[in-house]
């Protein structure tokens, strides 16, 4: 089939210079949503059409299956799905989404796909408390579809109507160009409405059905920042479920965010007000403590991460100990076993087996061999100003407190280094290294004392 994705509109009410399809629900535009469910679905051609901001939607979402169209004015629903006309495929049925409503299910369109099956028009339909500000689907006394009528156009006889129109329909695509160029715009909005098709299908003799969805939300738009805020919630509490579902344990559902794709073995268990961006993958047992924000990670079996972590780029083994307040960026390989501690910053190093960085230290561009202990405060000194330089410290070594590495250098395996050293040169295996350094104690000495005001 062919799909075609409106999403022109202005948006004035979201109050942004951003356009309104390319707010973040879960960390991705609202309109990439709903690419990914016309995606799932058997589409032929993918069509979205753009208007305001198109430079920057295109820009946001372009890829090879997706053909973009410019209605450079923006003069309704069915003007909007005629601009697209030239790109469908006339043999195939025509499915319109909005770039605005994003959290639609595939499974849903699938049913308003079949229900239209054999040459039927099809509408997407929902019952709601408060109807207001959307079109009415008015239904004979047969409880057949015969026309959509817009809140602006509807009497108040109309606008008692509580089943409403979401703008998601399926048309056999033959007539489609015959009835796009019938419509008039002589409504309240002066606009050219794809709801006005109805009546042409009907005097066409293609039956019209109705098909709602499982939920409301499926059919809820994004208009302003309150009904944005309002989905991402929605669809926290979705992803919240399908993690339930599949086992973890989460401590409260709703004080997890999910922004990507969240992978988990068995016996996961995630603490609350935790963040989780790209891809993340939690392996078996993982425990995560409260306050972590986790992302593009793969996490083995085993690990804890305790609370107020933040990780961006890592790849951690089994049985990991991490934080409180650890920061892994980009680049960061922690063998099994490894335990990093309260504030320790590592960046695009790896390290060994049972390797320790418990307190208070930099690790930067170094490849930390397996068992050493890198005691407290502990900084890799990995840029000269312009360049950035490697640190090799082998199997074994003790790394005492304080100690600097400025990079490029080499600690040979089971070497150890005395508190406070500042290592300029490599050191051979199993030497002790330090700096000379004296120690003076002044007898004669008396501390300041506060001036009188
Ligand atoms: C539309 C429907 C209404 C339905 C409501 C559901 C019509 C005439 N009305 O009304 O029955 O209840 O959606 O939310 O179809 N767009 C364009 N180009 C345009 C106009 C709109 O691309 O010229 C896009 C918008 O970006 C948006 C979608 O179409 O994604 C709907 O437009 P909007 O102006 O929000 O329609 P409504 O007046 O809300
Ligand atoms: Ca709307």
């Amino acid at each position: 089939m062919n799909i075609v994705i409106l999403a022109a509109g202005i948006g004035k009410r979201m109050h942004s210079e951003r356009p309104k399809v390319l707010h973040l629900l879960a960390g991705r535009p609202v309109l990439s949503h709903v690419i990914s469910t016309a995606r799932a679905l058997a589409t032929n051609r993918l069509i979205v059409v753009v208007g305001h901001g198109a430079e920057a939607v295109r820009e946001a979402i372009a890829a090879p299956d997706i053909k973009f169209v410019l209605q450079a004015e923006q003069q309704g629903t069915g003007h909007a799905v005629q601009q697209a006309l030239p790109f469908i495929d006339p043999s195939l049925p025509t499915l319109v989404l909005y770039g605005d409503v994003p959290l639609t299910r595939a499974s849903t369109l699938r049913r308003l796909v079949k229900a239209a099956a054999n040459g039927h028009y099809g509408v997407l339909t929902v019952t709601l408390d408060d109807p207001c500000g959307y079109g009415r689907i008015v239904r004979d006394c047969d409880g057949r579809i015969i026309r959509i009528i817009e809140q602006k156009d509807a009497n108040p006889w109309q606008r008692q109507i509580c089943e409403i129109n979401t703008g998601i329909v399926i048309s056999p695509s033959g007539r489609l160009e015959a009835w796009l160029s019938s419509l008039k715009n002589d409504n309240m909005q002066h606009e050219f409405y794809l709801t006005d098709v109805v009546e042409r299908a009907i005097n066409d003799g293609v039956e019209v059905v109705g098909v709602q969805p499982d939920d409301i939300w499926e059919a809820l738009g994004v208009n302003n920042k309150r009904q944005l805020a309002d989905l991402e919630r929605v669809y926290q509490r979705n992803e919240a479920l399908r993690l339930l579902d599949s086992g973890v344990t989460l401590v409260d559902p709703s004080r997890i965010d999910v922004r990507g794709t969240l992978e988990c073995g068995a016996e996961v268990l995630i603490d609350v007000n935790c963040v989780f961006e790209g891809h993340v993958v939690l392996g078996d047992y993982v425990n995560i403590e409260p306050n972590c924000v986790i992302r593009e990670t793969t996490i083995a079996a085993g690990t804890r991460v305790n609370a107020f972590t933040y990780i961006d780029g890592a790849c951690l083994g089994e049985n990991v100990v991490l934080g409180p307040y650890a920061r892994l960026r980009s680049g960061t390989i922690l063998s099994s076993n490894a335990h990093v501690g309260n504030f320790v910053e590592i960046k695009n190093a790896v390290l060994g087996h049972y390797a320790k960085a418990n307190h208070l230290s930099y690790i930067g561009d170094a490849d930390i061999g397996a068992r050493v202990n890198i005691g407290a405060g502990t900084i890799t000194c990995n840029y000269d100003g312009v360049n950035k330089h490697r640190t090799v410290v082998c199997d074994d070594v003790f790394i005492g407190s304080d100690t600097q590495l400025v990079a490029p250098v080499i600690v040979g395996s089971g070497a150890t280094l005395a508190a406070g050293t500042t290592v300029w040169h490599d050191v051979p295996a199993g030497a002790l290294a330090l700096n000379e350094k004296t120690q003076i104690a002044k007898t004669e000495y008396a501390r300041p004392v506060k001036k009188k005001a």
